[in-house]
């Protein structure tokens, strides 16, 4: 921790939390055991990521995908989201997070829908860390879902083609309030990015671990904004230029 330079943190990380099923299996029990242990680390990653000052931090916890999981899965998780969510806002709410929730909400049941707009009516004036949750995201849906949005305000006359720029795309996405992430870790092993923030992590530096999502703590994160602090960030430039740029 001490090594971390404070002045050159990540704005905002993304976090793809894998590796709970294969985390409960290894031990012999059920995937939502696995579930309910990766909510500790969420807690754990919640708190660190308050402590070190980052702005915004981006859970992937239930992808579009994800509905085609076996009915108990998805039922359990559903619940677990619910009772989290519940349990979890007073808290957060007095450490002055802000909670968002983007994806195809639409999809979710009315209680759960319910839970996440009263956390988000909430705790919409804190002005802490921004802890956004992607439930039921994927980012292909999203991207279709803007162009919809755009389509139909052409069809209405409210905007010419030739405005869609990058800026106005980038407005009609589910992540319009916040920066995009500098920084996207995936635990687990795997190296992909599976239909996340897409359009989003164009620059994000990307970090993958072998660690089972149950098993990340603040150490882990720790590490992976020291790697994140060791590369150079270029955006297509020279490294002389962006020398001279800092
Ligand atoms: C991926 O592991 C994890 C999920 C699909 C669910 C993640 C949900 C949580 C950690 C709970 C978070 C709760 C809140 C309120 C944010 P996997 O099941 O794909 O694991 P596997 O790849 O080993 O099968």
């Amino acid at each position: 921790m001490e090594n971390l330079d404070l002045n050159r943190l990540p704005k905002h990380i993304a976090i793809i939390m894998d590796g709970n099923g294969r985390w409960a299996q290894e031990k012999g029990q059920d995937r939502l055991y696995g579930h309910y242990h990766g909510v500790i680390s969420v807690r754990k990653v919640v708190e660190a990521a308050t402590e070190i000052g980052i702005e915004y931090l981006t859970l992937y916890a239930f992808s579009t995908e994800n509905w085609d999981r076996p009915e108990a899965e998805v039922t359990g998780l559903m619940v677990l989201f619910v009772d989290t969510i519940a349990k979890e806002v007073p808290d957060l709410h007095k450490n002055n997070i802000k909670l968002r929730f983007i994806g195809d909400l639409d999809m979710l049941p009315p209680a759960a829908k319910k839970a996440l707009a009263d956390a988000t009516e909430q705790t919409a004036n804190n002005t802490g860390l921004t802890l956004i949750i992607a439930l039921s995201y994927s980012s292909r849906w999203e991207i279709v879902q803007a162009t919809q949005k755009l389509a139909l305000a052409v069809q209405n006359g409210a905007l010419q083609p030739d405005q869609i720029t990058e800026a106005v795309f980038a407005a009609a996405l589910t992540t319009s309030d916040f920066p995009d992430p500098a920084l996207m870790i995936r635990t687990s092993g795997e190296h992909r990015i599976s239909n996340f923030l897409l359009y989003q992590m164009a620059y994000a530096e990307l970090y993958f671990t072998d660690t089972r999502w149950p098993d990340f703590r603040k150490e882990h994160l720790v590490n992976a904004l020291l790697d994140y602090q060791s590369r150079e960030r270029r955006f297509g430039k020279t490294s002389a230029q962006v020398q001279t740029n800092d």
